[in-house]
């Protein structure tokens, strides 16, 4: 199973202040030393945290397998098309939502996706639907040739006891239902070191997508040797 590390949330630290660092650049070769197998960024069209100069610096990393997420806009699939990373997910993007909220909605933008989906699958990039772990939305994707989905896992992350063993069934049965019909499962959202090992455990999901409790964690597993510098340099 592969683990794509989403970098968004250093870019967020870096747009609160405005300054140069840190870059979400940096991240990628640790990422990559530590085990991740992918990046995964999203260019959001207010341009909150991952900005351009970023997803192109990202774009040209040599051999990195970049998972680019982005609405199914004019302006980002132009983007797309001329980048050409190595993958795309396709999200839905509400200007004032703190994070992907739901998962798109493939039956109700047919057509409009199935030609988003052309156009990237014509220059090379493979692109996921992300997807709530709904059947119709599953055919739907399938339907309109999309290779991989990406089963939103934020509804499960967010429940708990008997509703999140409910969910968990929903996204089990659809990664099966996906996989019998040939498309790639992918899984992501909300998940934490506590609520991933179930995720795990769904034989037909072959990646995850995680960003904000990497970084979480990240901060306190990195704040003391922070502090030590600082008073390190303090003293000298
Ligand atoms: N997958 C998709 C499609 C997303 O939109 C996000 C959030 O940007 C993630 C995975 C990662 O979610 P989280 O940051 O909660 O780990």
């Amino acid at each position: 199973m592969n683990l794509g590390v989403n970098i968004d949330h250093i870019a967020t630290i870096r747009q609160a202040r405005g300054t140069s660092y840190p870059d979400p650049l940096d991240a990628v070769p640790l990422c990559l030393a530590a085990g991740a197998g992918s990046i995964t960024a999203h260019l959001r069209e207010d341009r909150r945290h991952i900005q351009d100069h970023d997803i192109e610096r990202l774009a040209a990393m040599d051999g990195l397998h970049l998972n680019m997420e982005m609405g199914a806009t004019d302006e980002m699939v132009r983007i797309c098309e001329r980048l050409r990373p190595a993958a795309c997910c396709l999200v839905p993007e509400k200007r004032e939502e703190l994070t992907t909220e739901g998962g798109l909605d493939v039956v109700g933008h047919q057509r409009r996706l199935a030609d988003v989906v052309a156009r990237l699958s014509a220059v090379g990039v493979r692109v996921s639907m992300f997807i709530d772990p709904i059947e119709a939305q599953i055919r739907a994707s399938s339907e309109i040739g999309a290779p991989v989905i990406e089963l939103h896992t934020g509804h499960y992350a967010n429940l708990c006891g008997a509703e999140q063993a409910v969910e968990l069934v929903a996204i089990r049965d659809g990664a099966a239902l996906a996989a019998g019909m040939g498309l790639m499962v992918h899984a992501g959202h909300g998940l934490t070191v506590e609520n991933t090992p179930a995720i795990c455990r769904i034989p037909e999901i072959e990646e995850l997508n995680i960003g904000h409790a990497i970084v979480a964690d990240a901060l306190f597993k990195g704040l003391k040797q922070a502090v030590i510098d600082f008073r390190a340099v303090m003293i000298r």
